[in-house]
């Protein structure tokens, strides 16, 4: 026990984190020590920015970065960076891309900005009567604030609404302060939570100061100040839209108005099942995430508030929707997205940065409609392969390729292999035992 745990680990160097991890858990430490050694960026420089992102650093985890070509929005083309790990996505958003480039495209459209911090605390006071010093109070947040905002402000941003709300009914003694702001192409976090942090502490000195308050009711205690992820009014709506009759293309074997109204169908399972909601969702951030990991943006804090925004009614349903009539198929989704094209690792990884050069430079609030429609497109392109062909088809054949990669297979294995499951189920086992059959596995 006692030899598996370690005090000032983080004061090692990488070297020593390195040898303490490989001798006390795992199995072949040179070979593991090297493997973790190999990943290292061979510029030195480079390697330190990397390491400083997060701590205990001790290598780089790579993961694939690709390319959806042909995405149409707003009738300007996109060649859209991709970052994930998940065989067939990228091939589906850039069909999907490459199907509604012929169809108008996605238009996407911002249709709010703006984002909310809370400082929590508790008080015992009256409400009714802190009302009258409510316009003092927040001329003084402004005031002591002002060294935070005055950047911001310059750059067309800032404090758009402070308010105290009354949360007793919930919860004795609670009460927040909803601050909402603009933070222009930042995601903004760390300036929110600065300036929150100074609300707490100005809010707590203003009412101690309020020497016409009974004297229990001065002492206001702040439990936290923190942003919220959940961005309700930072929202950007992707659509496309085609007569029925030029859906053949995706249709399979269907006719098109058939297949429009299956995949209508499918929709609205997700709208109303739980269940399918969540996959169906799933599939709408395989192609949010790659981008937003791409751009060095926060995938977590986007893929928190999309599920709080599907949980909006009180039940989980899908974030996209489709409509058939009159002759028109339309397709749209509406996503809360908080994104930066400044600050953060956008220009510190030089990936996020190159992503953000391909996709010509965007403001937020263009990244904001690049990612939707990616949502979009991908969101199209799974429910196309479920209410056609089934998704393990195309699904499979990559699969196939990485289970031959893991192998060792040959490039000559490789294509015997992709003949023989052709048309059968591929499993490891199955692959292995074909491999082992015939071919030479290295
Ligand atoms: C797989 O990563 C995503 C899908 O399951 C999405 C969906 O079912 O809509 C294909």
């Amino acid at each position: 026990m006692q030899e598996k745990t370690i005090t000032g680990f983080s004061r090692l160097s990488k070297n020593e984190k390195i040898e303490w991890v490989a001798q006390h858990w795992l199995q072949h430490p040179t070979e593991a020590a090297q493997l973790l050694r190999s990943f290292w960026h061979e510029d030195e420089a480079l390697q330190r920015v990397l390491d400083g992102f997060s701590e205990n650093t001790l290598t780089n985890y790579y993961m694939p970065f690709g390319i959806a070509p042909n995405m149409r929005i707003n009738d300007h083309i996109y060649a859209v960076p991709m970052v994930i790990e998940e065989s067939s996505v990228v091939a589906a958003a850039s069909s999907a891309a490459k199907f509604w480039l012929e169809r108008g495209g996605f238009k996407a459209e911002v249709i709010s900005t703006t984002k909310v911090g809370q400082v929590h605390f508790t008080w015992t006071g009256d409400y009714a009567r802190i009302q009258q010093h409510i316009a003092a109070l927040k001329q003084r947040l402004l005031a002591e604030a002002t060294h935070l905002t005055e950047n911001m402000v310059k750059r067309g941003g800032g404090i758009l609404k402070i308010e105290w709300l009354d949360m007793t009914h919930l919860e004795p003694e609670y009460h927040q302060l909803k601050v909402t702001f603009e933070t222009c192409d930042s995601m903004g976090a760390n300036f929110i939570n600065s300036v929150l942090e100074q609300f707490g502490r100005t809010l707590r000195d203003f009412v101690q100061g309020m020497t016409n308050l009974p004297e229990k009711d001065r002492d206001l205690n702040i439990i936290m100040a923190i942003l919220s992820n959940y961005t309700p009014e930072c929202v950007v709506r992707a659509e496309v839209q085609c007569p029925v009759d030029t859906l053949k293309g995706a249709c399979g074997d269907l006719a098109p108005l058939a297949f429009a109204k299956k995949f209508q169908k499918a929709v609205r399972i997700a709208e109303i099942d739980p269940y399918r909601a969540t996959t169906h969702n799933k599939g709408i951030f395989n192609g949010v995430d790659a981008v937003v990991l791409a751009t060095g943006n926060d995938f977590r804090a986007v893929e928190a508030c999309g599920h709080t925004h599907a949980a909006r009614d009180g039940q989980y349903r899908s974030l996209s929707h489709c409509d058939v009539s009159d002759g028109i198929f339309r397709f749209w989704m509406e996503l809360p997205l908080a994104l930066g094209t400044v600050g953060g690792l956008t220009k510190l990884h030089p990936l996020a940065k190159l992503s953000l050069e391909l996709l010509g430079n965007p403001s937020a609030a263009q990244l904001m409609e690049i990612i939707v429609s990616t949502g979009l497109a991908q969101n199209f392109a799974a429910v196309r392969s479920l209410t056609t062909t089934g998704i393990q088809k195309g699904h499979m054949k990559m699969h196939l390729q990485n289970i031959l990669n893991h192998l060792g297979a040959s490039d000559q294995d490789k294509e015997r292999a992709q003949q023989h499951f052709a048309d059968k189920t591929v499993s490891f086992t199955a692959v292995r035992e074909f491999l082992e059959s015939g071919a030479t596995v290295k």
